[in-house]
């Protein structure tokens, strides 16, 4: 059997997420090209009749989701959600994921965390051992930014984790700034062991806003592969 295209496999597991979206639910959007296959799904579903309200977990999502006619609104005006269906770059078979690539890790937590349910859509290339061959993302308060990417040094050291933490960047070289106005570092640990413990660390030191590990957040993974979808944990 041919190993589908990396499209194919997004829009593939996008599509096994969108049957748990019944009429009147409240939905999170995430960010990412899996997310936006789902988003796109999604939008002809509602200009077909679904009723559903969603709230984006970023501005590029939630420009997506308006052109497509998709009912949107906020967190303040929403605080509970009943399902996320998000992306991720990394995850393993505890459902413990990597996630920030996109740049929109704090909007995703936040609204992982008002969810009761977070599925994430990926496919089978994304599935580690131990979480560490994607880069931490780790979104950084600009104020005294370079102290606090020593600190975060300083920790993952304590942890046995050392490798280089690169500030994101555009193409244009000037740094890049998340919806919430802060700087991301890209942390290269390698395999980080103990995820729990580097997660509360980080979570700790003055500065970090949020970082890219999720845990005990996702239901249930959808993951895509040569063989069609497989489900990890549990998407009833
Ligand atoms: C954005 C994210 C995305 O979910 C993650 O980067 C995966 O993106 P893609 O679906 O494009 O591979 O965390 O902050």
């Amino acid at each position: 059997m041919s190993t589908p295209s990396a499209d194919t496999m997004k829009r593939e597991a996008a599509q096994a997420a969108l049957a748990a979206v019944t009429p009147h639910m409240k939905l999170g959007l995430g960010t990412g090209s899996t997310a936006a296959q789902f988003v796109d799904l999604l939008g002809a579903r509602v200009q077909a009749g679904l009723k559903v309200i969603c709230v984006p977990t970023s501005e590029r999502t939630r420009a997506q989701a308006a052109a497509l006619g998709i009912p949107l609104t906020t967190l303040d005006d929403l605080p509970e959600l009943d399902l996320v269906i998000d992306g991720a770059d990394e995850f393993d078979a505890s459902r413990r994921l990597i996630k920030g690539g996109g740049g929109a890790l704090l909007r995703e937590k936040i609204v992982a965390a008002a969810s009761k349910r977070m599925f994430v859509i990926t496919d089978a290339t994304k599935e580690v051992k131990s979480l560490g061959a994607f880069p931490l993302p780790i979104e950084v308060d600009r104020f005294g930014a370079q102290s606090t990417q020593l600190n975060i040094e300083r920790t993952a050291r304590g942890l046995g984790l050392i490798g280089p933490i690169i500030q994101r960047r555009n193409k244009n070289q000037t740094p890049y700034i998340t919806d919430g106005g802060h700087y991301i570092y890209d942390c290269s640990f390698g395999a980080i062991d103990t995820p729990e413990l580097l997660a509360e660390r980080l979570a700790a030191i003055p500065g970090v806003v949020e970082h890219g590990l999720f845990i005990n957040l996702a239901a249930a993974i959808f993951v895509a592969g040569a063989q069609g979808i497989r489900i990890l944990g549990n998407a009833i």
